[in-house]
């Protein structure tokens, strides 16, 4: 099996190196695919990175539109039919919300709002705090794929919002800001492998949900095709809607997501081809793409060696990594971790001070210290579970259940949870400085 993924992976390489036309003279991400999501609307979407790291992937979207091509049926041809200049009043029209809202990217004074109906919309989001007067805001933009961006917002403060296109209105639900004091102590969920069980995906989103994390990581292969039209719907937004819509995450690739345009269509990241950083807290955060070329001297890897030597990286309490392969794997016969990783990445982890590494991939959870760094999988989000089928000597919990990863960051220390969709706490451990 490994030896497979290693062909198709290094296949898929060197046929996204030859699309990409060997782009390299942008180290911070560039050369990938330009998902022109025209329902962006720009009159209202400022891109407010003020909690992320000035030094992480490149916020512009890529010039080169020519791959992957966005499906034509995704296609919003409506989204200039800008019907009035009046934006103090919705204009008519008739619409059903097909994807509820789900939140990107919050930072200490922002947050994305996204959600899809299935005729174009106007865009209204309506947010506010208890004590304090309900804000709006309003795009007559007629779009299927809505964005807004609330900017302005106060750190750490608990704001209610809901959306509206057309009439129709979502249900309300809450989200949190990111402190702007480093010593604050934050949570965040770890899922993975949300693919092909979307009644299983549900019971974990909903498990992650309880445990109320102020923001949640994906480690890839949110759908069992990303190909496929409809199973980012199917699969991943309809299981978990509530838990998106008041939980901003940030995913990384899958194998099963394929860097297809159904993915860099749906979530927003700086740069192209779904690597990137950001500072929440005292801890730096780092999206890798393992679909993608990391090896020594490509794009990704000079980007990933910039990132930790960065003043980001270098200022932070904590460095997490993320993605979707991990280097060691005990639950997966004939696998035994992604030798390229192990490779060139493990390699990278020690010598920078990576305090933690999640993945997912193998379908189940594994925690274990090696060298200094934590890895731990969470791929038990949904798919099928794998068996245990072989011992590592430094991995020391393997569990072969569905299940998401509760984390806590408090200053020096860290506490880690893992429990499963029977409520049943699978691992309990903390790291501390
Ligand atoms: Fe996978």
């Amino acid at each position: 099996m490994s030896i497979r993924w290693l062909v198709c992976g290094f296949v898929m390489a060197l046929v996204f190196s030859a699309c990409s036309g060997g782009d390299s003279d942008s180290g911070d991400g560039g050369g990938g695919p330009a998902v022109d999501d025209d329902s962006v609307d720009d009159d209202v979407a400022t891109d407010d990175d003020s909690a992320t790291d000035d030094d992480s992937a490149d916020d512009d979207e890529a010039d080169d539109d020519t791959w992957p091509p966005l499906p034509d049926d995704d296609i919003d041809d409506d989204s200039d039919d800008d019907t009035g200049d009046d934006d103090s009043v919705p204009v008519e029209c008739e619409a059903s919300i097909v994807r509820e809202p789900y939140l990107q990217w919050v930072t200490t004074d922002s947050v994305r709002v996204r959600w899809r109906t299935d005729e174009p919309g106007y865009s209204l989001v309506r947010w506010g705090v208890e004590d304090r007067a309900e804000e709006t805001m309003l795009s007559n933009d007629l779009v299927r794929k809505h964005e807004m961006v609330i900017t302005g917002l106060d750190p750490r403060t608990v704001y209610p919002y809901r959306v509206e296109s057309c009439g129709v209105e979502s249900t309300t639900e809450d989200f949190i800001t990111a402190p702007d004091d480093p010593s604050e102590p934050f949570t965040f969920a770890v899922w993975g492998d949300t693919q092909d069980n979307p009644d299983i995906h549900e019971q974990v989103a909903a498990a992650a949900y309880d445990w109320d994390p102020d923001f949640a990581l994906h480690v890839g292969d949110l759908v069992g095709s990303g190909w496929r039209p409809g199973d980012y719907d199917n699969e991943f937004f309809g299981p978990a809607k509530q838990f998106l819509q008041s939980t901003p995450f940030f995913p990384a690739m899958g194998n099963h997501d394929g860097n297809s345009p159904f993915y860099f269509d749906s979530f927003y990241q700086p740069g192209s081809w779904g690597y990137y950083s950001f500072t929440y807290g005292n801890t730096f955060f780092v999206a890798l793409n393992t679909t993608w070329i990391y090896i020594p001297g490509s794009e990704q890897y000079r980007w990933f060696v910039d990132q930790l030597e960065s003043d980001a990286a270098r200022d932070a309490d904590w460095i997490i990594v993320y993605a979707h392969h991990p280097p060691y794997s005990e639950g997966w016969v004939g696998y035994d971790g992604e030798p390229m990783v192990r490779m060139f990445l493990v390699p990278l982890f020690e010598e920078y001070g990576v305090d933690i590494y999640f993945s997912g991939h193998t379908h189940n959870y594994e925690r274990g210290t090696k060298n200094g760094v934590t890895y731990i999988i969470s791929g038990g989000g949904g798919g099928g579970l794998d068996t245990w089928a072989r011992d590592y000597d430094h991995v020391e919990v393997w569990a072969g259940v569905h299940h998401f990863t509760g984390v806590t960051v408090d200053g020096p220390t860290i506490d880690i949870e893992a429990w499963d969709i029977d409520d049943n706490l699978v691992d309990s451990y903390q790291i501390t400085k």
